[in-house]
């Protein structure tokens, strides 16, 4: 659990202040460029596996960079930082949050908490980065995860985070997060048949294969302590869902029925596959079958027919061809 922290008045250009305790305080405000020795001291503080983790290196990143990080407003991006203020007025930047532009329209994050402020600072600047993001008409902010980086993967879980590529590297998954809404969104423009697939851990074995078949893909791996704050699942459509050409369920168990007869009912429009099956005796209406033990070709071929036909089509699909 983090420090009790108590939000105050905010100085200057600043867009946050709060007060912790020992008289310290924090201050969140846009960086400028006489910041980069701050932000060039915040990254000496990290470990090899944190500068990893932020940079995908396990080197310090050089001067030239953190000159650019330190301008990035001044390219079109959003450049935050977090300082903290002792009593006797010292100050220290303990964190940084960016978000550059993409052509798509959508934003990149980077964001690194110095090690002694963790436990809330993270999701707290995150928070404020996230609202700045919309405010410039920022849909999405997009991020490159190591798989391993848990408390990475834990904020963006809990701001309903979907996969959308994992192909660049084996240990780095990309994923996406809303700045208006709790559950993931699709880019920009729309020229690709659009399949979200519900798969625990945000990872399906044929998402990839689809992806490379030109589809967009977003995997959708549920919060992380449980399916609480699914759309769907608490009666409500999923705006993700309702907007796809094709929804794939591959959650097994109970929560895979529940979420396959909430789809069935919800976006009733959109085609609906299942990897696995409610054990009901009788296969279920309108929803395409693929064998747990189908290659990834099958799926590709499955999905080309089922995500471009008109509703109501997906269980003809299926039967005709299962294998
Ligand atoms: C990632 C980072 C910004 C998160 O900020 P933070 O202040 O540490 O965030 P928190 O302490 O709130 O931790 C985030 C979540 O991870 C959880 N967590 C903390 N330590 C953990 C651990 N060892 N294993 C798993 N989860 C952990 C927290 O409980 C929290 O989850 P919750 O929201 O469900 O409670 C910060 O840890 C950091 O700078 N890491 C190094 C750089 C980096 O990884 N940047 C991201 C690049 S994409």
């Amino acid at each position: 659990m983090g420090p009790k922290i108590a939000t105050v008045r905010t100085t200057g250009s600043e867009l946050r202040r709060v007060g912790l305790p020992g008289g310290r305080s924090l201050g969140i405000r846009r960086v400028v460029a006489r910041d980069a020795a701050g932000l060039k001291a915040l990254f000496a503080g990290l470990d090899e596996a944190d500068l990893y983790r932020r940079f995908f290196s396990g080197h310090s990143p050089p001067e030239s960079f953190i000159d650019r990080m330190a301008r990035v407003e001044e390219t079109g991006g959003i450049g935050l930082i977090a300082v903290l203020e002792g009593l006797d007025g010292s100050r220290r930047i303990v964190g940084e949050a960016s978000c550059n532009p993409l052509p798509s329209g959508n934003g990149e994050l980077g964001i690194t908490v110095a090690p002694d402020a963790r436990g809330w600072l993270g999701p707290y600047l995150l928070d404020v980065l996230v609202d700045q993001a919309a405010r410039r008409g920022v849909a999405n902010i997009e991020a490159d995860v190591v798989v391993t980086n848990r408390r990475m993967l834990s904020l963006l879980h809990h701001r309903g985070c979907a996969v959308m590529d994992e192909s660049d590297r084996p240990s780095i998954v990309r994923v996406t997060i809303s700045t208006t809404r709790r559950v993931a969104d699709w880019a920009g423009k729309h020229d690709k048949a659009r399949v979200v697939i519900e798969a625990p851990g945000g990872h399906w074995r044929a998402a990839q294969a689809l992806r490379d078949a030109r589809f967009e893909v977003l995997v959708c791996p549920g919060p992380l302590r449980g399916w609480s704050a699914c759309p769907a699942l608490r009666g409500k459509p999923c705006p993700l869902a309702a907007t796809a050409d094709a929804i794939v369920d591959v959650v097994p168990g109970e929560p895979g029925s529940s979420l396959l007869a909430a789809h069935r009912r919800l976006h009733p429009s959109v085609p609906l596959c299942a990897e696995l099956l409610p054990p009901l005796g009788e296969p279920a209406s309108n929803v395409a079958v693929i064998p747990a033990t189908g290659d990834t070709a099958f799926v590709v071929e499955l999905l080309e027919r089922v995500a471009t036909r008109p509703q109501g089509d997906a269980r003809s699909a299926s039967s005709s061809s299962s294998r």
